[in-house]
């Protein structure tokens, strides 16, 4: 019997973008309940909320001063609780993040910490000695540019910050610090929410010496993930959180995993091992990085994408579980990146949501993509994002041309999937009364959810059939993943296999018509269960289908000696050629 978190499929909803309620231009709790309804109408079944806590928002949240408290811009603690009651009436899951790899610096726990050696919090953060010539500890670079330790003369100590210099790294060899995070899981999870999203939470056990690793090309800093991620004490953190927390509630958790392998996500979410319920792995993120990184003019090649999203699916696939997603509030916004952002920004975007969707896990999609919500041009100074504004400056020191630095952050800036909800046409894209925090989306005259609500055939109406679908489907919820191959082709195809039911899923990725060879005879097909191409339902299955630019369809396959087994043999590999013109 699956789980609601494997039923279910969720929202993110990114606080400060969605709906600002008391105008001040940042969204807020009650701009969020106000849209609960909009929520049930869409039909999702629960809701990812980034950080609301107090913060002083260096890094939107991620740099927490205090857990249990709310972030006043973003209402209150009974605004909180009205929200959760709301979500709860309309049967919405709510799953919150947990960030306590780090907290922010102006904490009282760091503020204690970074006092003296001998205060009660002295070793509530991972602090150290500099070198000989008064230099950091080590090499390692942060996250968001320069080294990962900052000085602090009162201690003539250095701390350690994964992050930038205002989210120092938590000491969770200190049991103290463990204990202090079990005890506010349990005042959230008190609260009544539904489970943890964990940030970063791969990174939680540091190596006992920190050495020098070899330092990244043009740069004067290491890479820390190889020796941080997984880290040697990883597997009894998280069973000890489970013990000390989760069993005790029926929440869900997801962990944020960079460097993951498929072995080591099979491990964490092994339900037999008590540790998490699932992961977000990065691989399919990293496939259009360039020279200087994440940042790039790099196009995705679908093999790759292929790859990886198969990969993980078959890893998974028996043991364990995956969360899915293309999109985040870290990455670009899905259509851009793997779609077409103009002529056929409606056909990708529901191709994209049907790859998604009808795999194997708990899809995960950002609060907009139901619109098909594009990535920004904005002037370089209007970013607001702490990863873009390291990196223009980053960029720019290692020689990249500004042409080319603006490019890249139109590619990659988080902001890209940070700028308000596209509500309306109205001013302020309906967000809100008063100027954003972050720019709208000029596009949003032309995308925006009051105008797609008029329209049957709008990537939002199809969001609402697929996930009508996709969470009521046992096959979908709860059968075999099936790669299927399609050597060189602009199609990513793949079967869902259970009990007597097989799915093929096929979408193009191709922005001309394909002709894409079934897999199967024709005969073999029983119906199509779903299209994106309206025409899909009325047209003759023959050997070759003529795929509409970014179409997806789901065909129902018969049972029968050709199929059985659900196979991925020599014979199952798929071909697609160009359309005759
Ligand atoms: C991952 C979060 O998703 C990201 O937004 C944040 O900057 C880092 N972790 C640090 O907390």
């Amino acid at each position: 019997m699956s789980k609601w978190w494997q039923r279910a499929v969720f929202y993110q909803i990114y606080p400060q973008s969605f709906k600002d309620s008391d105008g001040d231009g940042i969204g807020d709790l009650r701009g969020i309940t106000s849209k609960v309804s909009y929520l049930h109408e869409l039909g999702i079944q629960a809701v990812w909320l980034n950080p609301i806590y107090a913060s002083p928002m260096i890094d939107n949240g991620y740099d927490i001063a205090d857990y249990r408290q709310i972030n006043p811009v973003y209402g209150t603690m009974a605004d909180f609780e009205e929200m959760l009651t709301q979500l709860h009436a309309h049967q919405i899951k709510l799953v919150m993040d947990l960030v306590v790899n780090h907290t922010s610096d102006q904490h009282p726990w760091f503020q204690a910490s970074r006092q003296s050696r001998d205060d009660p919090f002295s070793d509530y953060y991972i602090w150290a000695d500099p070198r000989a010539d008064g230099s950091a500890p080590n090499n390692w670079g942060s996250t968001f540019g320069g080294s990962a330790w900052t000085y602090v003369p009162a201690r003539g100590q250095y701390y350690l910050h994964l992050f930038s210099p205002a989210q120092p790294d938590l000491n969770w060899r200190n049991p103290v610090v463990r204990e202090e995070v079990y005890r506010l899981m349990r005042f959230w999870f008190d609260k009544g929410i539904d489970g943890f999203r964990m940030d970063v939470i791969n990174l939680l056990s540091k190596p006992e010496h920190f050495e020098d690793r070899p330092k990244d090309p043009g740069s004067e800093y290491a890479d820390f993930y190889p020796v941080v991620a997984n880290g040697p004490e990883m597997h009894a953190y998280l069973h000890e959180m489970y013990d000390r927390v989760l069993k005790d509630y029926e929440g869900m958790t997801v962990g944020e995993m960079p460097h993951v392998t498929p072995d080591e996500a099979k491990r964490y979410t092994d339900p037999a091992r008590h540790e998490l319920n699932m992961v977000f792995q990065f691989d399919h993120t990293y496939i259009d990085e360039g020279q200087y990184g994440k940042f790039s003019t790099v196009r995705f090649k679908l093999s790759d994408l292929k790859q990886t999203l198969d990969r993980w699916q078959l890893a998974l696939n028996e043991t364990g579980w995956n969360a899915l997603y293309l999109g985040n509030h870290d990455q670009p916004r899905v259509v851009s990146r793997f779609g077409d952002e103009h002529q056929h920004r409606e056909a990708s975007a529901k191709m994209l949501a049907t790859l998604l969707l009808c795999q194997k896990g708990t899809p995960f999609f950002l609060q907009g993509d139901e619109l098909g919500m594009t990535n920004v041009h904005l002037p370089l100074e209007a970013y607001r994002d702490i990863d873009t504004r390291n990196a223009i400056r980053m960029l720019s020191r290692q020689g990249c041309g500004v042409a080319d630095v603006r490019q890249m952050v139109y590619n990659k800036s988080r902001d890209n999937a940070r700028t308000p909800f596209q509500w309306s046409s109205a001013e302020h894209a309906g967000f809100s009364t008063h100027a954003p925090w972050l720019a709208v989306n000029p596009n949003f005259a032309a995308i925006n959810l009051a105008e797609q609500q008029t329209r049957t055939d709008s990537v939002f109406h199809y969001y609402q059939r697929l996930l009508a679908f996709c969470q009521t489907d046992e096959t979908i919820i709860a059968g075999d993943y099936r790669p299927v191959a399609t050597a060189d082709s602009a199609v990513y195809s793949y079967m869902r296999c259970h009990g007597e039911t097989r799915y093929l899923v096929i979408c193009s990725f191709a922005a001309t018509p394909v002709r894409y060879l079934l897999p199967v005879e024709p005969e073999a097909v029983a119906r199509v269960v779903l299209s994106s191409a309206e025409e899909r339902a009325h047209a003759a299955v023959t050997q070759y289908l003529t795929l509409a630019p970014f179409e997806a369809t789901v065909l129902a396959l018969n049972t029968n000696e050709e199929v059985s087994g659900c196979s991925v043999s020599g014979r199952w590999r798929a071909q697609s050629e160009p359309a005759q013109r």
